[in-house]
């Protein structure tokens, strides 16, 4: 019988893809809290770089080096400490493709078809815009050379793999990625129910109490993204940023008082909770009630409020950035801690399968 929960510390993993750049709506949603779990001596956190999952869309090798690259000067730079934290690239533990092999054992694709992410990212690359619920006849019946591939069906596998893989119970992530935490709680339950093990923890998001975060976009949008054009980078200068700031879209300004803030300035208040003070904001929004409000002056703080966030981070991502040694002995030395519990998961679940040596 497999032993599994321990009196250990808990768990905390989470991981970014390796993309682009990070922008603000990954700080909030992600690496802000990474950086605050890490301070809480109850956690054992992994933060990693998924290059795995950046291969289901953006199959570049020379990029994917490159943001890998980008992301381990990003963590380190916003503050994640490799002295605190195991900060490791997805593809230097290959215990992760293996357990992602089997785990798929047990993953219906119809399950796997239903899922949100997989239908937005199916009809991108089918150029598809209708949102029809139809996707599986989309996908087979599709005679144009385009084509899904199978990664991006099994892109909650991997990530329920890497989570379970460390046993890992709390992931920060953003409001977006809760979908995928379902079904990871769903497949280890599976897994444990169908064998009759207790090998794999249900993990949760974690929000310091608060709810899951959905950073919008400056154009009015409701999500900030790399794919939509609408970030704030944590590179972008000082100038660039209150250029996309000051840029921001709004409306004409309230005329009654005590009114509902439409779309835009609903996004600019919550950019403004999340990089300002609970009294920046009460401010702004009794001036929005009683319709003083100048967009111009929130528009100033918030970019103020961002410069001061962004400003260190970007000037150790210089810093950071130059040392390639430094890079090189942190994924080393991450990579060897974060492979010792995957291997030990990796082969408690070949036993438990009847995966088993003759020699
Ligand atoms: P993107 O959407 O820009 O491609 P990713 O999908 O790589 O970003 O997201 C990495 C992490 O950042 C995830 O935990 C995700 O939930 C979080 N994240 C990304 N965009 C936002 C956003 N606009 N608001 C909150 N969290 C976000
Ligand atoms: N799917 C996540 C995203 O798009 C990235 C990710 C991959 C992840 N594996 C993970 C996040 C494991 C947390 C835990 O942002």
């Amino acid at each position: 019988m497999t032993q599994s929960v321990n009196n250990e510390k808990e768990i905390v993993l989470s991981g970014i893809r390796a993309t682009g750049n990070l922008h603000i709506g990954n700080y909030f949603g992600a690496l802000g809290k990474f950086v605050r779990m890490q301070e809480d001596p109850n956690y054992e956190n992994l933060f990693f770089i998924a290059d795995l999952h950046a291969l289901t869309t953006a199959p570049d090798p020379e990029a994917l080096h490159a943001n890998v690259r980008n992301i381990v000067v990003e963590y380190l730079a916003a503050g994640i400490d490799p002295e605190k934290s195991t900060i490791f690239v997805q593809s230097d533990v290959p215990e992760v493709s293996e357990l992602y092999l089997l785990l798929n054992m047990h993953v219906g694709i119809g399950e796997l078809m239903r899922t949100a992410s997989f239908k937005d990212k199916a009809r991108k690359a089918l150029g598809i815009h209708s949102d029809s619920d139809d996707i599986e006849r989309e996908i087979i019946g599709n005679e144009s050379n385009k084509r899904v591939n199978a990664g991006l069906l099994t892109y909650p596998t991997l990530m329920a793999v890497d989570i379970l893989i460390q046993k890992a119970r709390k992931v920060p992530v953003g409001k977006d990625q809760e979908q995928h935490l379902e079904l990871t709680r769903r497949f280890a339950r599976r897994f444990n129910s169908f064998y009759g093990v207790d090998l794999f923890p249900e993990p949760y998001n974690f929000d310091f109490g608060g709810k899951p975060v959905k950073v919008p976009g400056l154009d009015g949008s409701g999500k900030m993204g790399k794919s939509e054009g609408n970030c704030i980078y944590l590179i972008d200068d000082e100038k660039t940023l209150r250029k996309k700031v000051m840029r921001a879209v709004t409306d004409q300004g309230p005329t009654e008082p005590n009114s509902e803030p439409t779309q835009p300035i609903a996004n600019l208040f919550s950019l403004l909770e999340l990089a300002s003070t609970p009294e920046v904001v009460e401010h702004f929004r009794n001036a929005y009630a009683d319709c003083s409000i100048r967009y111009g002056d929130l528009k100033k703080q918030l970019a103020d409020d961002l410069v001061a966030l962004t400003t260190p981070i970007r000037e150790r991502i210089e810093a950071i950035s130059a040392d390639d040694a430094y890079i090189a002995r942190v994924l080393r030395q991450g990579a060897e801690k974060a492979r010792e519990r995957a291997a030990r998961t990796l082969a408690e679940a070949r036993e438990i399968m009847g995966i088993r040596k003759f020699y």
